[in-house]
Parts: structure tokens; sequence; C-alpha cells
């Protein structure tokens, strides 16, 4: 099995893969995109993920998991073959180093020792991939750096997914992190500008900084759309499914019952904004010529009434939703478009 992409493609890629079954397995639902043979959509699916978590960590979380996939696969007949799949972003190490120039081969012979410096899982569990995503030419060799994304991840999360999938009946051919397939939805024309990507799903929240197109930083938060739902709970005594219709009909719209909804996610959305907002400083206070200018929101909470605008007030960055439906064509969902940033992304790979 491939393990990621050549290269990032950060640019909407113009061929759709072929026949391919691409799975967004998220810690509340499970999205999937499926492709024909001319690479148009055929079939779209959300369904719930009843175990809140999408990686089994521990081995007797393979078992439910599969059946879990089984049942899905069952349910919608979706096709088995070409699966591709993503490692959620809190399993995974994302890092750009800058590092001198060096060819291919001394590349390869030094990026493990590389990794081990910045990629904070012991060597023994490390699943280590890595991209150039920067060569100098060689007479700029002695004043330009390199720059080379590594992406890490843990062994036995990785083996234990796989193994979910496989005993469902299903042999996955692709697995790449959420963040890269994410990406493939986003162009900004402007060579100079940062952007953030803000992945919002139910039990995290990822945030990915761009620059000139390409990933510079990648953080994983633990705040998620969930949250929100608990507050609610708690607040007026509701049950889980009661709480999320609330948060998806309110959301942080002051207009609604008086602002009382509002006013029970506030406590949440401080620290939404206080998560991105250390990001942001971050990252701007290193790159003082080129610091954000636009957040770009995706993932199921960002449907959220008031999300949008909660962003890019308090932040003062104009904030866009991302469309991760994007030069694709045929059984286009009329609903949740935000649900798939993932899902999509996979398809949009160049093999
Ligand atoms: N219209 C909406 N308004 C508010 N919240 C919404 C809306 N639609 C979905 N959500 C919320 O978005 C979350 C699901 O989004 P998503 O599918 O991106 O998460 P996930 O991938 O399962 O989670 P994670 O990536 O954290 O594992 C849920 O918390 C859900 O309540
Ligand atoms: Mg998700």
């Amino acid at each position: 099995m491939s393990l990621f992409a050549k290269k990032p493609a950060v640019a909407p890629a113009p061929n759709v893969n072929k026949e391919t079954t691409a799975i967004d397995l998220g810690s509340a639902y499970v999205k999937i995109a499926v492709t024909d043979k001319n690479g148009q959509i055929t079939q779209t699916v959300v369904a719930a993920n009843p175990l809140g978590f999408a990686v089994p960590t521990k081995n007797t979380q393979i078992e439910p998991l599969a059946n879990l996939l089984k049942n899905i696969f069952l349910e919608y007949k979706l096709p088995r073959r070409n699966v591709a799949l993503a490692m959620s972003e809190k399993f995974v190490s994302t890092e750009v180093i800058e590092i001198p120039y060096l060819t291919d081969s001394e590349l390869a012979s030094s990026i493990n020792w590389q990794a081990q410096q910045y990629i904070p899982i012991p060597q023994e569990e490390l699943v280590l991939n890595y991209q150039v995503l920067f060569r100098p030419d060689k007479k700029d060799a002695g004043s330009q750096n390199m720059r080379v994304l590594l992406v890490g991840i843990n062994r036995t999360n990785v083996n234990n997914l796989i193994a979910a999938y496989k005993q469902a009946g299903l042999e996955p051919t692709v697995m790449e992190t959420e963040s890269l397939a994410t990406l493939r939805h986003y162009q900004n024309d402007d060579p100079n500008s940062s952007a953030m990507i803000v992945n919002f799903g139910a039990s995290g929240m990822d945030l990915t900084l761009l620059h000139d197109n390409e990933i510079a930083y990648v953080i994983s938060h633990q705040t998620g759309s969930d949250m929100i739902t608990k507050a609610l709970m708690s607040t007026f005594n509701l049950t889980h499914d009661k709480a999320d219709e609330y948060k998806m009909a309110y959301g942080i719209d002051s207009s609604f019952a008086q602002g009382r909804i509002a006013q029970a996610i506030v406590p949440i959305a401080q620290t939404i904004l206080t998560d991105i907002k250390n990001t942001l400083t971050f990252y701007n206070n290193k790159n003082v010529a080129n610091p954000v200018k636009s957040l770009i929101l995706t993932g199921g909470g960002v449907q959220m009434p008031g999300f949008k605008e909660l962003l890019s007030v308090n932040l003062n960055t104009p904030a866009v939703i991302l469309d991760t439906f994007a030069n694709l064509n045929g059984q286009i969902p009329e609903n949740n478009h935000a649900m798939f940033p993932v899902a999509t992304g996979l398809i949009k790979r160049k093999q």
C-alpha cells in the first residue's frame, strides 16, 4: 500500500481519481465519497459513528470499528475497490523542516535522524513519510535552505486502523493525513499570502497554516463541536440529540430564544477563539512580513449559525467556508458540504 501522495497537491487536481471509495472516518460521523470510472461522484454518505473514536488505539477497538464499517458498506451498498482513507490529525505529527541543500539520496540516508529531532514518536514506533517542498537550485545551495515536509504516525495506530478495514473485508490502497487531503481544495492566487485552514470537527479542531499555498505548520486542538453540544445538554438538561438540534438551529445567533442558547455557548466559544488566537500569534510572530490574511473554515462544526462571524469578528480576519466540492461533478449532495473536506480531498488525490 502506498502511504501519502508523492507530492502535496496544493492546486485543485484537474483529474479526479477513478473508481475510488474515499472514507473520512470521524469520531462522530463517517463521510464517504464514491467515484465511477469517469471520475464522477456517484454516491456520498454521512453515517453516524456511535463508537466515539475513529482510530483504534487499543486492540479491543479493532473489532467494533470493523463491524461499523462492514454495516455501513452493506447498508449503502458501497463498492469495495480502491478504498482511500485518511489518518486523523490527532494521531499525526506534521513538521516542515528547513535544512541545508541535500540530494535525494543524502536526504534519504539522513531523514530518520532528522525526524528524531522533530517528531515526538520513538524510532521503533514511527512510520515516517517525507516530501521535498522546496529545493533551491544547486548554485543557490550556499544561501538558501531546502524545506522538507515530515509526516510521522505511530505504527500501532496505523496497523490497528488497517486491521479494522481488513476485518471489514476492505483493502485500503491509499492512506494520507486529513490536512493533506483537505489542502487540495484550496488555492490562493496571491503568492506571498498566508492563510489558516480551520477544520472544526466533533472532537477536535485542526489548524493548518499555509504560506504561498504550501503547508507550513499543522496543529491539532482538543476543542470540538461536541463540547458545544455538551454545554447545551447541561445548561438546558437536554439529550445529546436534542442539544445537537438546538446547536444546529440556533447556534450563537443571539436573536434566538432571548440569546439564552448563545449565552450557554460563550465559554466554549472563548476556548475556541483562544486556541486559534494562540496559533495565529505564534505563526504571525514568526512571519511578520506575511501574517495570516484569511481563515478558511471547514468541518461539520463550522455550519453552526454564527460560527463564521464569531471567528472573523473576534479574530479580526476575514473567514470563508471552504468549497469542498469545487471542480467535482456528479451526485453532489444538497447539504453538509462542510463535512466533506477529507473525503473529497482524497478523491482529488493524484495517484
Ligand atoms: N449544521 C450544523 N450546525 C452545527 N453543528 C453541526 C452542523 N452539522 C454538523 N455539526 C456538528 O459537526 C460535528 C461533526 O462534524 P464532522 O463530521 O466534521 O466531525 P468528525 O469528523 O466526525 O469529528 P472529528 O474530526 O473531530 O473526529 C458534530 O459535532 C455535529 O454536531
Ligand atoms: Mg473529522
